[in-house]
């Protein structure tokens, strides 16, 4: 795994989709990622911490049985066997576990949630944890319990504003800023702001550009990831290349749906 994971010998790598506003593409990110990296072979958990309407399920055209708060309730006592009922598997061979509604995450502490993906992070390779477009006490713990994280911005003039805003006061509450990476998303030529701009006006060095294809809004309203639906367009092309730059393992550009094995869920690949 090319993310380095802090003092967590036997776990996997953490990493936490973030970003100041909705609708910039942070559950795309996170639903296509975690795709990718199991068609790698990886074993990933997807994990839903939208406090708003979680979509991570639907965009992943599953039916969630159990939530987060499923778990986080027996936090005490998490086991594989409690892990295995919770998670569903994606047809990517991804694990995902869905956010419940917006009235249930009351029932959890923020600790139990942090306590679930301590435990959940023992048995993949990553997790990828998506968080809503507010900052609230469940963002903020799935930025303490990320090994890396992912601020994703549009190239919309608020939305690159927002970001500056947030990673300064992240930098001022001292979070450790190696661990962030600058991601762009539906980069379109017709965009008047260009990545160079943003870097000036955020002061952090774009790690990776995702372009804007109009096959996506299909693919999230099918519930079948981009990298899925249509993986030869450049948008598939640069989530693919971003899983790799992220795990360091190459992602096959085929969709390898049709060939994958059944398995034990909570395998690990290394
Ligand atoms: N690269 C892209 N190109 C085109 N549309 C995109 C892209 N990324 C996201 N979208 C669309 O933008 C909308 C919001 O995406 P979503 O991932 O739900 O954002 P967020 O999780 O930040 O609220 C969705 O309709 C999605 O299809
Ligand atoms: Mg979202």
């Amino acid at each position: 795994m090319a993310i380095e994971t802090r003092e967590r010998s036997g776990r996997g790598a953490v990493l936490t989709v973030f970003g100041a506003k909705g609708g910039i593409g942070k559950t795309t990110i996170a639903t296509n990622l975690a795709a990718c990296v199991a068609q790698a072979g990886l074993q990933v958990i997807v994990m839903d911490m939208e406090t708003q309407y979680g979509d991570v399920a639907g965009l992943m055209g599953i039916e969630p049985r159990y939530t987060v708060v499923d778990l986080a309730l027996r936090a005490t006592e998490l086991d594989q066997r409690a892990l295995e009922r919770a998670l569903l598997q994606h047809e990517s061979g991804a694990l995902v576990l869905a956010a419940p509604s917006v009235a249930d995450w009351a029932q959890v502490t923020t600790e139990q949630v942090a306590r679930v993906v301590q435990v959940a992070s023992e048995h993949a390779d990553l997790m990828v944890l998506d968080t809503p477009g507010t900052f609230n006490d469940l963002v903020a713990t799935a930025l303490v319990e990320a090994d890396a994280v992912l601020a994703v911005s549009s190239l919309q003039m608020a939305s690159v504003r927002h970001t500056a805003e947030m990673l300064d006061l992240l930098e001022a509450e001292g979070y450790p800023q190696e661990r962030l990476r600058l991601i762009l998303n539906q980069i379109a030529p017709e965009i008047m702001v260009t990545p160079e701009d943003v870097e000036a006006i955020v002061g952090h060095r774009v790690f990776w550009s995702i372009p804007y294809s109009a096959q996506v809004p299909k693919s999230t309203s099918s519930g079948v990831p981009i990298v899925l639906a249509n993986p030869k367009t450049d948008t598939a092309k640069q989530l693919r290349g971003l899983a790799e730059r992220l795990t360091g393992v190459r992602v096959p550009d085929r969709n390898l749906r049709s060939i994958l094995r059944p398995g034990h869920l909570l395998r690990r690949a290394s």
